[in-house]
């Protein structure tokens, strides 16, 4: 036991005559912009100086800070929300060294919700090292994978330390904000020009995704391609969807001539009517 243990480490030292090494990403990725990103972690270590050990502090770009949680049997993680759907090829850990620096054994967990255990989690690599004192690149199992958030889970006793966090990946957005202020048929007219169509909003995990792109915008609401018909009183998608799911912030569905849906940009992201003549911001299905 003693030996192998011994054995790995005479290994692991071996192979790193340069301590910041990487086996490198499949080519063809770009790195993710992550210092924009959200982290969290399962807890925060805070040391002697009052100095906070926080999630972001592995996303910064500055390898010298670390995040840290505390020992909190048997679980611990370290979370980013990319705010938006990517296609992640590969994943960088680098971890300065440290005693109690020791991901070996952890999973990377690639998904669509924060949850850990959620059906739309899944797992892209197990680290295999401890990754103290090197900058380790794992490439996701079975190819790349899609998803928001990306985890570093590690289900054994021990914390997760992060250092620095890279990946490489591509945005893969389904939806595209267009920062123009257009009336609702000009927005219409542009999306159906440029891209597919205004945005139809038919289940609440399109509205979350169309939520973040709302957030960007620089007009109180966007436009999505909610549209009414005064003739036959009915609300109706511009791709001709029924409306079924809805978030309208006002329940009565009736509404004068001349009124389509916008998404308010902020808050709970409910659905008004308003005038097409108004000119906002505008989501194009792409
Ligand atoms: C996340 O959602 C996208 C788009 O709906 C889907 O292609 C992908 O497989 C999902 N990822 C996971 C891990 O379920
Ligand atoms: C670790 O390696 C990756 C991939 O080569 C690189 O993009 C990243 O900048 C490296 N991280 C550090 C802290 O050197
Ligand atoms: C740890 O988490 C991984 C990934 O979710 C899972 O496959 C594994 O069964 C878990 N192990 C334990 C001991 O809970
Ligand atoms: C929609 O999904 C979000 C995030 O997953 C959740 O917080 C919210 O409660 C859901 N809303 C509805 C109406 O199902
Ligand atoms: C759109 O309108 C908002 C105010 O509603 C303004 O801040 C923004 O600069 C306008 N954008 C363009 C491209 O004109
Ligand atoms: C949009 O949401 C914000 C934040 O919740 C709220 O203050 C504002 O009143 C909402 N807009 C309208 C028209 O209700």
């Amino acid at each position: 036991m003693l030996w192998s243990l011994l054995f790995i480490t005479l290994i692991g030292r071996s192979t790193q005559q340069d301590p910041v090494t990487s086996s490198g990403c499949s080519p063809g990725w770009e790195t993710i912009k992550l210092d924009d990103k959200v982290a969290f972690q399962s807890s925060v270590y805070t040391d002697q100086h009052g100095v906070y050990y926080t999630a972001d502090r592995a996303l910064d770009g500055n390898k010298e800070t670390c995040s840290n949680t505390v020992e909190q049997r048997p679980i611990s993680w370290w979370t980013v929300d990319l705010l938006g759907l990517y296609e992640i090829s590969c994943i960088s850990i680098y971890n300065r060294f440290q005693d109690n620096v020791d991901l070996e054994g952890a999973h990377i967990l690639i998904g669509n919700s924060s949850e850990r255990n959620a059906a739309d989690t899944t797992e892209c690599a197990t680290i295999s090292t401890t990754t103290r004192e090197e900058n380790k690149t794992f490439n996701c199992e079975n190819g790349p994978k899609w998803g928001r958030y990306v985890t570093v889970y590690k289900n054994t006793s021990g914390l997760v330390i992060l250092c620095e966090v890279t990946m490489k990946g591509t945005k893969k957005e389904p939806f595209k904000l267009i920062k123009e202020n257009k009336t609702w048929a000009d927005a219409l007219y542009h999306c159906r020009e440029e891209h597919m169509d205004l945005v139809s909003i038919l289940d609440n995990k399109t509205q979350v995704w169309v939520e973040l792109e709302a957030q960007k915008a620089d007009t109180p609401f966007v436009w999505l391609g909610l549209h009414y018909s005064c003739t036959l009183d009915l609300w109706f998608w511009a791709d001709d969807h029924c409306v079924g799911f809805d978030q309208w912030a006002d329940k009565t569905r009736t509404a004068d001539c001349s009124i389509s849906g916008a998404m308010n940009t902020s808050g709970n992201h409910l659905w008004y009517k308003k005038s097409v003549y108004d000119k906002y911001n505008f989501i194009c299905a792409v």
